[in-house]
């Protein structure tokens, strides 16, 4: 078990360069199996999740190599459909691809239910909604937890349209994969408009599919008999992009945040500018820093463009930071159990009043350190916001739900400046990260 261990109190300076997105790489990495040949990707984030999709491939006997520290061969010729460890499949959400990925290619996916963080209910009817419009047979085996989605006779899904009933970047992006290799056109309606949304269609028009509309409410995918390798790199993480800018500002220090888009974090721009935070925008790169006098902000998360629901600790703990009984409005606009982290916010002095998806979080000045649990990914990256924001030392447990998405956080961190370190739990620290 590992621990990450904090010194507050010293404002950051310097730069972070971002990763490859993991909530695209996932996607693009289960895609492969569609292209059915060699597809090479490149700048993949080193993190666990990452691993996992990859063990995932080897185990159903694709040819996965590394070939520099952010790029990975993979060759899906010679896979297996159906064979994908259900130990392995629940450690991540993301594996919910495989279904859209297998039954594209063979026609049929067997795939245990899905891992993830826990944000309350997380349903799939709308992927399984998409699937029977192309005319499969969805079947959900509680007994063993698996999920059998079969096409029609012939083996090849039908295209149609679909109407999504909530937005969802899970479903939008299931029934693309479903429908590249499908008979005819889908076209995909209300689909949600993230980046990695984009991203995935972008990796398989390269592999020769046919999607347009990707980023907009209508998705068009003419599907195409046959798919082909390709080199590909992953967008740079907004999501990670946005956590160290709030760093920047919950540290009072002064960072550039580089190798990011900075329209994907525009909506974390506008709100940390409400604020009162500086953001001063490159072509490629954000610095941000505190102002003269920092301001209340109400957020409600939203799909994108809105504020993304992914971000909600860290605000949460920028709100947090303010004067002294300055009151904001959080509110979750996607996730049912969002607010999960307050608690351990609270053990650093934080005021949080949550009343359903909604939370009234009112100024300390600032937090102290105390020891807390990584509850789920972004809340655990909140807590290292906190505790490097904070006087005095925290302690974080839990932290495998950061490694599942921050690539090479401490070391990052360590390089503009913090006091952090990963040791190992045991009778005594062992220091394992310098
Ligand atoms: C993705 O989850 C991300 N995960 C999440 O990031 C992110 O919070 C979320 O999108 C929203 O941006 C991955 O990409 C692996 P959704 P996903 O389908 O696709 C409801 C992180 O920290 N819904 O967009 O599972 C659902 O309950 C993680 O990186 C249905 O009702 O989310 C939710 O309220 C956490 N039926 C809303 O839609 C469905 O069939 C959005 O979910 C599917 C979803």
């Amino acid at each position: 078990m590992e621990r990450i261990i904090i010194t507050g109190g010293k404002p950051l300076y310097g730069e972070i360069s971002v990763s490859g997105f993991k909530n695209a790489a996932a996607p693009i990495i289960f895609a492969t199996i569609l292209a059915q040949d060699k597809c090479v990707i490149e700048n993949l984030p080193d993190i666990s999740d990452v691993r996992v999709a990859l063990d995932i491939l080897t185990a159903m006997g694709a040819y996965v190599k590394y070939t520099g520290d952010t790029t990975v061969e993979i060759d899906t010729t010679n896979i297996n459909p159906g064979g994908a460890p259900v130990e392995l499949v629940r450690k991540m959400r993301a594996s919910y691809y495989l279904l859209g990925a297998e039954l594209g290619r063979f026609g049929k996916a067997t795939v245990g239910t899905p891992g993830g963080c826990d944000l309350g209910e997380r349903p799939i009817d709308q992927h399984i909604k998409g699937f029977e419009a192309l005319g499969a047979t969805v079947e959900v085996d509680e007994s063993t937890n698996t999920i059998v989605a079969t096409a029609p006779e012939g083996g090849r899904l039908i295209g149609d349209s679909v109407y999504l009933d909530v937005v969802t970047v899970g479903a939008t992006i299931n029934i693309m994969l479903a429908a590249v290799l499908a008979e005819g056109t889908t076209v995909i309606e209300n689909a949600a408009h993230e980046p990695h949304i984009v991203d995935t269609a972008n990796f398989l028009n390269s592999c020769g599919a046919e999607i347009s509309g990707a980023g907009t409410d209508s998705i068009r995918i003419r599907g195409v008999k046959r798919l082909h390798g390709t080199t590909y790199a992953i967008i740079p993480d907004m999501i990670e992009a946005g956590t160290y800018m709030i760093l920047a500002a919950a540290t009072n220090g002064k960072l550039k945040i580089s190798n990011l888009i900075p329209k994907h974090v525009e909506s974390i721009t506008a709100k940390l500018e409400e604020m009162g935070i500086i953001v001063e925008e490159g072509d490629e790169s954000v610095t941000v820093y505190r102002g003269e006098k920092l301001n209340k902000v109400n957020i409600k998360t939203l799909p994108y463009p809105g504020f993304p629901t992914d971000m909600n600790p860290q605000i949460c703990v920028m709100m947090c930071l303010l004067d002294n009984h300055t009151k904001c409005t959080l509110t979750e606009g996607v996730w049912e159990n969002r607010f999960r982290y307050v608690e351990e916010l609270k053990r650093m002095g934080a005021c949080i009043t949550v009343n359903g998806r909604r939370a009234e979080v009112e100024g300390v000045g600032r937090l102290h350190g105390a020891k807390v649990r990584a509850v789920d990914l972004r809340a655990g990256v909140a807590m290292v916001i906190a505790g490097l924001a904070a006087s005095g030392q925290t302690e974080i447990d839990e932290i495998f739900h950061i490694q599942r998405g921050y690539d090479n956080i401490v070391e990052k961190l360590k390089s503009v400046g913090a006091d952090i370190d990963l040791v190992t739990i045991s009778d005594s620290y062992t220091k394992i990260s310098d």
